[in-house]
């Protein structure tokens, strides 16, 4: 798939087949989720892999109620849940280099981006999930004090062709030319 493509026909999918997918092509994403940029090659990108039925309930009753992904955390075979190790994106030794501080998020979103483009282009359907209760999913997850849980991202074969049909805001609300606000087409 030519990346254009990939890149425009990609959409959140929250419904899938009941179809596994296997380690090995779990491997090929994470083969192009660790070739992201990121802040000085800091790669803070760390990810775990559920399959456990249990582990997948519990951490669906994490999420927003009503968040329309509920179903998917169930459904999918697999969770992807994308994390970041904190205080070395932005940072030189331990002085954070901008004011933004941490730019965990910003690196672990390339990642991620480059993971769900792999998955859509290898016919698999992703959403990301990122509005859940995060002290409850560091628990289930036992993560450490130096790791931040970011999204959970249920991934899975499509149960249905093509996805949500989410529209896009035009160029000219979003690309300036010189100046904020100053029109580019
Ligand atoms: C950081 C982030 C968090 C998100 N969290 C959720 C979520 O909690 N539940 C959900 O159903 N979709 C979630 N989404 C998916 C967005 O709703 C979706 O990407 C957006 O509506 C555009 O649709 P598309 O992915 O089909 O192009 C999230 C997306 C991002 C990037």
């Amino acid at each position: 798939m030519d990346i254009m493509d990939a890149i425009k026909t990609r959409r959140s999918v929250r419904k899938f087949k009941d179809d596994d997918v296997p380690d090995e092509v779990l491997a090929e994403l994470f083969e192009a989720a660790r070739w992201a940029p990121s802040w000085a090659n800091t790669q803070c990108w760390r990810f775990i892999v559920i399959r456990n039925k249990d582990v997948k309930e519990r951490l669906a009753g994490t999420l927003t109620p009503k968040n329309p992904a509920l179903k998917a955390m169930t459904a999918a075979p697999v969770i992807i849940v994308s994390c970041a190790e904190k205080g070395v994106s932005g940072f030189y030794r331990s002085d954070a280099v901008t004011s933004h501080g941490d730019w965990l998020m910003f690196d672990v979103a390339l990642s991620v981006q480059n993971l769900m483009l792999a998955a859509h282009s290898m016919g698999l359907g992703t959403v990301q999930v990122g509005a859940f209760n995060v002290e409850s999913v560091d628990k289930i997850l036992g993560l450490p004090d130096n790791i931040a849980v970011l999204t959970m991202v249920p991934i899975g074969y499509p149960a249905t062709e093509g996805g949500s049909r989410t529209p896009r805001k035009e160029l000219s609300e979003m690309v300036f030319r010189e100046k904020y606000g100053e029109k580019f087409l």
